[in-house]
């Protein structure tokens, strides 16, 4: 899979290149290419922004780098076009992973007051937000869609870290997990962990996930009860 990026502040990705996701792409998992939107610009300062017509306080970015850059990048038009932004359609468990089995995705990144709505009329697929509050720019939004798609792409997890049994996986919170010591603190890991009883360990677990889904998640919970009936995990 490629992702390519259309940002003012390219520098920002740096911080994928640690850990889990830095290790991907150095092993090419999947290809990242960053686009400084500044490069494109045809105004002789390299100006991206401007003032909004109408008035009000903020910059908009301008149409002709942004218009110039992604089709440089995308000219046949194949790629999957995002805009991040707070208007966007919601970003959920279901959608990351829509967009890991895509071959060509583009994240586009605003700042300021966002990018001039030509941008989006004529050259955008959809607007995607990360949640129902506003950032700076879209950079952040953007590493949080590229971290949560790298994880489905293949050979990126090891296989000590798997997709499987984590949160949202089966409509589910995830269950506690503890390792040694045995006691810290006074606080024991339950009993159950260190029987060895395979079958029960995985039933605790499964009960675990229902309560804990419960009490923080009921939109959740109610989507599960309303699939599974109430007896596939004991409730508390
Ligand atoms: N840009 C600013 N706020 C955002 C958000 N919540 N999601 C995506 N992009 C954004």
């Amino acid at each position: 899979m490629r992702i390519s990026v259309l940002t003012l502040f390219p520098e920002m990705f740096d911080a994928l290149k640690h850990s889990i996701i830095g290790r991907a792409l150095e092993e090419n998992k999947f290809i990242l290419d960053i686009h400084n939107i500044r490069d494109y610009s045809k105004d002789k300062h390299l100006k991206c922004d401007d003032y909004a017509f109408g008035g009000g306080c903020g910059m908009v970015m301008t149409p002709q780098p942004i218009f110039d850059c992604i089709n440089a990048i995308d000219p046949e038009r194949r790629a999957r076009r995002v805009y991040l932004s707070p208007k966007g359609r919601r970003l959920g468990q279901d959608l990351v992973t829509a967009y890991a089995g895509l071959g060509h995705l583009i994240l586009l990144c605003g700042h300021y007051e966002g990018v001039d709505q030509r941008v989006i009329d004529l050259e955008i697929d959809e607007e995607l937000s990360i949640g129902d509050y506003v950032l700076t720019g879209g950079e952040l939004a953007a590493m949080v869609v590229i971290d949560g798609i790298a994880r489905y792409l293949p050979g990126v997890l090891g296989s000590e870290q798997s997709t499987d049994e984590e949160s949202f996986s089966n409509g589910l919170l995830e269950y506690p997990q503890y390792t040694r010591p045995q006691t810290f603190n006074g606080l024991s890991v339950p009993e159950v962990l260190t029987s060895g009883h395979h079958g029960n360990v995985k039933k605790w677990r499964l009960e675990q996930s229902v309560t804990i889904t419960k009490k923080m998640r009921k939109d959740l919970y109610r989507k599960f009860t309303a699939r599974n009936g109430k007896e596939s995990g004991k409730e508390k």
